[in-house]
């Protein structure tokens, strides 16, 4: 289905020399050899640069010493752990998600180009992950994972974040199994909606929030988001014209559902995808949130979310709308389209 990379042809090889060859792979199968450095599109190979010239070292490339617990109230510091400890809960499913994309992506025998930007994005998730974990440990040390509860607030904080948690496994379940369902042509077209949010989300964040510590971190997360999603373009354009109508409406309905699963970071919880969240989860998770505004980070209400959000699906649409397919609706955010109905097992992918 795809224009996938040509391997060294051992069969010819061996039938010009007088020595022995192995005999050919199965074409099929899973194989990691022979290897093969064809690289692919200029302009992807250009992204993988970039990344490798972005590539930070976490420790040294923010001044953590301006982050001190003491400027800041205890409920802000709860606020700030909360809403990275949330942020982390994404970023860490998206070292395991894009690892195993990875994975796909050799077994696809794609360009070089692709499986190194993979490597990357992998490895920027994980740092996304770190600054989650260095934030918790310097504002509410143990939170989320091995503090006792004093207050109702911690304990609502540990709540909320470990109901995140619990559903965020539920999903990574169903994008293990669509590994299976689906080629790589079609779950690798379904990143896009996820990396959109994250670059829209994390830009405004890194351009408004005032805390230096803070908007720099949203800064060096927004510029990798983007490369993400210049990734996730590159292969939407790629392999979405060329897939089956059947994994196109896959692709079209992980859309919807990317809406609605993460509808808990970029807007308020979808019913459909979220329903089992307790009913006072909202608010807790809104008044945590209000804190961590008190630290300087700019989270944006939802109305401000909604419209980052709007921003992100309408430029997934113009690729959608470049294939020549018809863009989902999503009423939510004021987009029309065609109705599609879904379940929450048409979400492909789980992370950020
Ligand atoms: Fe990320
Ligand atoms: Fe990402």
């Amino acid at each position: 289905m795809n224009d996938r990379v040509r391997l060294p042809d051992w069969l010819e090889l061996a039938e010009a020399d007088t020595e022995p060859w192995p005999a050919p792979l199965d074409d099929d199968g899973p194989t990691v050899m022979p290897l093969t450095w064809d690289r692919g599109p200029d302009r992807l190979w250009g992204t993988y640069e970039r990344a490798e010239r972005d590539h930070y070292a976490l420790a040294e490339a923010i001044d953590w010493s301006e982050l001190r617990p003491d400027d800041h109230s205890p409920e802000e510091r709860l606020g700030l752990a909360y809403w990275f400890a949330m942020h982390g809960s994404f970023e860490s499913a998206g070292v395991l998600t894009f690892a195993r994309a990875l994975i796909a992506a050799f077994e696809a025998r794609e360009h070089d180009a692709v499986r190194r930007m993979l490597v990357t994005v992998t490895r920027d998730e994980n740092h996304h992950d770190e600054m989650a974990m260095r934030v918790c440990r310097a504002m509410v040390p143990g939170f989320p994972d091995t503090m006792t509860p004093a207050t109702e607030l911690e304990r609502a904080a540990m709540r909320n974040i470990a109901w995140v948690q619990a559903r965020i496994n539920h999903y990574w379940r169903g994008y293990l199994a669509a590994h299976d369902r689906y080629r790589f042509g079609t779950i690798v077209s379904a990143f896009a909606a996820g990396e959109a949010a994250g670059t829209f989300m994390f830009g405004q964040l890194g351009q408004d929030s005032t805390h230096p510590v803070l908007r720099d971190l949203m800064r060096l997360v927004a510029r990798d988001e983007s490369r993400h999603f210049s990734l996730a373009t590159h292969l939407m354009r790629r392999y979405l014209p060329i897939i089956s109508a059947e994994e196109q409406t896959a692709v079209l309905k992980n859309l919807v559902g990317s809406y609605a699963y993460f509808s808990v970071f970029m807007d308020e919880p979808n019913e459909l995808f979220w329903g089992q969240l307790p009913d006072g989860w909202l608010g807790w998770h809104q008044r945590l949130e209000e804190h961590a505004r008190g630290t300087g980070l700019a989270v944006p209400d939802t109305a401000g979310r909604r419209e980052l959000w709007r921003a992100a699906f309408l430029r997934v649409k113009s690729i959608v709308d470049e294939v020549g397919l018809d863009f989902p609706a999503i009423p939510e955010l004021d987009i029309d389209g065609q109705t599609l109905a879904i379940t929450p097992e048409d979400v492909l992918v789980a992370a950020l």
